[in-house]
């Protein structure tokens, strides 16, 4: 099979629809075509228009949270609307400082490729989320993190790709920001001592929408479905 940008969808590392034998269960070719269509082309966002998201609609995306797996239905997202002025300005305090120490690790070519790096859209973006862990919610009674209690931060990761997903298939950009420190995040935005930073996300209108990572265009690293195959034992 062939998408629009001709292309065939095994370019991305997944299986073309045609191979697909028919299941039980399973959603309609076309579905599953513009699935494949949607994990293709969702992209990190780090350049937004400033023209604000409705409400309603940044509610119908953060329903997807809802939906997503959880250890032990732990649920333990925590999601904070970054939005007044001042706390704006501290997550922004907060990424420049961490970005700046992140390029004194580079040096030569590649410091002159991360200087040139736009890793984040919180000057512009409209919409800012930081995204917890509550590392010691009761919900779930601690079914599967009693023995790795790290299972409660990928489920918040979980949450987060059903929440982009959801933002890309009705248009709106996600950009996440990592270059932190979450600590300092964490006590100027005032949370639980109990939570810990996962992420720090941008969202809004995208000025583009690009069809292949940003960071391979500038030729920072490439994608390798082959990171996709098992290795068997
Ligand atoms: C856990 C995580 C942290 C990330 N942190 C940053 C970041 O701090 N700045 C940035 O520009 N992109 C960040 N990204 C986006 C990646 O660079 C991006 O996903 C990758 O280059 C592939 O591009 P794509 O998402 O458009 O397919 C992050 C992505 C993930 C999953």
């Amino acid at each position: 099979m062939r998408e629009e940008t001709g292309r065939p969808a095994t370019e991305a590392g997944m299986t073309a629809e045609t191979e697909e034998p028919a299941a039980a269960g399973a959603f309609p070719r076309a579905f599953r075509a513009e699935l494949t269509r949607l994990f293709r082309l969702r992209r990190d966002v780090r350049h937004f228009r400033e023209d604000p998201v409705p409400p309603a609609l940044l509610d119908r995306c953060l329903g997807a949270f809802a939906s997503a797996p959880s250890v032990g239905l732990s649920e333990p997202w925590r999601i904070l609307s970054v939005a007044s002025p001042e706390a704006r300005q501290k997550a922004l305090a907060n990424f420049t400082a961490s970005n700046r120490a992140a390029l004194a690790g580079y040096s030569g070519e590649k410091a002159r490729l991360y200087a040139s790096l736009k890793l984040s859209g919180m000057r512009e973006a409209p919409v800012q989320l930081a995204v917890f862990c509550d590392e010691t919610t009761a919900k779930g009674a601690g079914l599967g993190a009693t023995t790795m209690p790290e299972m409660r931060r990928y489920s918040v990761v979980a949450g987060i790709m059903a929440f982009w997903l959801m933002a890309r298939a009705k248009g709106l950009g996600v950009g996440w920001v990592s270059i932190l420190d979450p600590e300092r995040l964490a006590r100027d935005l005032a949370v639980d001592e109990n939570w810990r930073l996962v992420a720090y996300l941008c969202i809004g209108w995208p000025k583009a929408w690009e069809e292949r990572p940003e960071l391979e265009k500038v030729g920072w690293e490439e994608r390798n479905p082959a990171l996709a195959r098992p290795i068997t034992r």
